[in-house]
């Protein structure tokens, strides 16, 4: 007798409980449960182990794939060891506060001079809520908040030859006078008969009732139809005078050609980005809470810092680590295997007898550039001033994005990021000195939010991600997936294995790092107990 649908899942819930059956329902499109699952992840277990001896494991690198490797092997019973060459855990999950101390790969040293209780997060700062990374902030206990990434009053900032160049322009407006324009434009050409070839009366009623209300239109003019479903303002764009006990006065919207030339609707993607809608949160009190966390539940002693690593690779019995700290003799490790976390640009350089192709495709990631400054004000002037509580501001000159923070509202002071930029924009400002770079960030952030950005400021440090130390750039890039290097390093060489973001399609973020360690320790472990 052939089974039906519901004699599967009859079956499905039995066997696997109800977790397992919402998530094979989602598949058969029969409940909501269409919400991701994380890539699949079994961890290993001590029992499994047993009969194997406890093997030993050096983990080069303890920023997160490192520190997840060592805490899911570690829990199974493995003997790991993590060489980092910082003397902190969490490589680029980095929060600055005050006396940290940083000198570049230019010999520039800086030294934090936040107050006590302020931070930056100078790598990562936001977390979907559906990374893997917010599961091990449950698991390990690290407190989260909201991350605000979208801001109704933040602003939009361009530049260029256009009628809306060098104002800052409220989010809200920006969406009422995009969407306005886009939706009366759409529902002229309906109504005008532009997509009868695709739409049937039915379809064309219902896209116009959706558009009125997407768009706030006005209703159709009876034999005008330049004059129906015009877009003329609303109050989603924000008022001049706001309603009181008398009716506010709403802005008057931008023309349509000014509009359009600004480009204002081109951000607007990017909060639909699946990775980078709201809700978003963030550890309370900084990122570098979830690599102390890992550091707590490995154990410090697992962990040796300022061990930079000179070199690796197999020998007959499993492997060898060749590293030194603080400039004194060299020291040797050796283990059953080894996970390499390094970022591979700089994996590839290190001396290593792993098989020529094997070092090349390390060397095939091509590392791409981020930067950020931090700002600590002595007054919330964002907050007090503007009425702006957490959100980005984007701009399109080098600034990039400016952060307002998510937390400590009404404080006494607070810490944004006054700017955020990649590519290019981050060579620009990586280019400057600290200073230099200080003084172009208050520059261009001023010409957004008017002089008190230059007003009760009280410090401030700048990160440029390709002149850090054990980095060299924010993250990496394929130039091809297909062509073997990247499936290469999924798989070991001999007893070496490979994890890191960029081993996964999450780059740059931390739930590459660790599902990308998870599936290096699976891998592993599996080829432990099929001995
Ligand atoms: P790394 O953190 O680079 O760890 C590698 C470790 O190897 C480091 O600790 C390093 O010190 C060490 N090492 C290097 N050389 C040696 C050596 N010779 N010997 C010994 N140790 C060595 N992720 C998010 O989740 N959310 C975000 O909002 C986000 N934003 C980001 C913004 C920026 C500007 C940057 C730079 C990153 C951001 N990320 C974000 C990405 C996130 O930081 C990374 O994906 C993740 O931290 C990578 O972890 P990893 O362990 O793979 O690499
Ligand atoms: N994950 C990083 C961040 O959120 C880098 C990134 C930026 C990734 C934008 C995707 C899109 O800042």
């Amino acid at each position: 007798m052939p089974q039906t649908r519901r004699d599967f899942l009859k079956q499905v819930g039995i066997a696997g409980g109800a977790g397992v059956m919402l998530h094979s329902m989602g598949a058969l499109g029969l409940s909501p449960a269409a919400a991701a699952e994380t890539p699949p992840f079994t961890p290993p277990k001590a029992s499994e182990l047993a009969r194997h001896g406890r093997k030993r494991v050096l983990i080069l690198g303890g920023g997160i794939a490192g520190l997840t490797t060592a805490y899911e092997l570690g829990k199974a019973g493995y003997r790991c060891t993590i060489l980092e060459a910082r003397d902190r855990p969490g490589g680029r999950s980095w929060s600055v506060r005050g006396g940290t101390t940083e000198t570049d790969l230019k010999g520039q040293t800086q030294r934090a001079r936040f107050s006590r209780g302020q931070y930056m997060n100078a790598g990562p700062a936001r977390l979907p809520q559906h990374h893997v990374t917010v599961d091990y902030c449950r698991e390990l206990g690290v407190e989260l908040e909201t991350f605000v990434n979208q801001n109704a009053d933040a602003y939009l900032y361009r530049t260029g030859a256009h009628n809306l160049a060098g104002q800052p322009i409220r989010h809200r407006a920006a969406k009422a006078d995009v969407y306005g324009y886009v939706s009366e434009l759409l529902a002229k050409a309906t109504d005008q008969g532009a997509l009868d070839t695709y739409l049937t009366q039915a379809d064309k009623d219902a896209l116009i009732a959706l558009l009125r209300n997407f768009g706030s239109l006005g209703a159709k003019v009876a034999g005008d139809p330049s004059a129906s479903y015009r877009y003329t303002g609303s109050g989603r764009r924000g008022y001049a005078i706001e309603p009181g006990v008398t009716a506010g006065e709403p802005i008057a919207p931008y023309a349509l050609s000014d509009v359009l030339a600004s480009g204002i609707g081109n951000y607007f993607s990017f909060e639909l980005g699946f990775d980078q809608a709201m809700q978003m949160l963030q550890p309370v009190g900084g990122m570098d809470r979830i690599a102390y966390a890992f550091e707590r539940a490995i154990g410090r002693d697992k962990i040796e810092y300022g061990a930079e690593v000179s070199a690796f690779g197999n020998t007959s019995t499993g492997v060898e680590v060749e590293y030194s700290t603080g400039g004194r003799r060299t020291k040797k490790a050796t283990a059953d295997f080894l996970v390499c976390t390094i970022p591979p640009h700089l994996a590839a350089t290190i001396p290593s007898n792993l098989p020529p192709e094997v070092v090349s495709a390390l060397a095939y990631a091509r590392p791409s550039n981020a930067g950020k400054i931090g700002l600590e004000y002595d007054r919330r002037w964002w907050e007090l001033d503007h009425k702006i509580y957490g959100g980005i501001t984007n701009a399109d000159n080098e600034l990039g994005n400016v952060w307002y923070p998510s937390s400590g509202f009404h404080g006494e002071r607070g810490t944004m990021i006054g700017y955020y930029n990649t590519g290019s924009n981050a060579t620009t400002y990586g280019t400057l000195t600290p200073r230099g770079r200080l003084a172009k960030a208050l520059d261009q952030g001023a010409a957004i939010h008017g002089d008190v950005y230059k007003q009760d400021l009280r410090s401030s440090f700048s990160v440029d991600w390709a002149s850090t130390k054990y980095s060299e750039g924010a993250w990496v890039g394929w130039p091809s997936r297909t062509d073997g290097n990247y499936d290469r390093l999924l798989e070991p060489s001999g007893n070496v294995y490979f994890a890191g973001d960029h081993l996964s399609y999450t780059i740059a973020w931390q739930h590459g790092a660790m599902v990308s360690a998870r599936a290096a320790v699976e891998s592993l472990h599996t080829r432990v107990v099929s001995a």
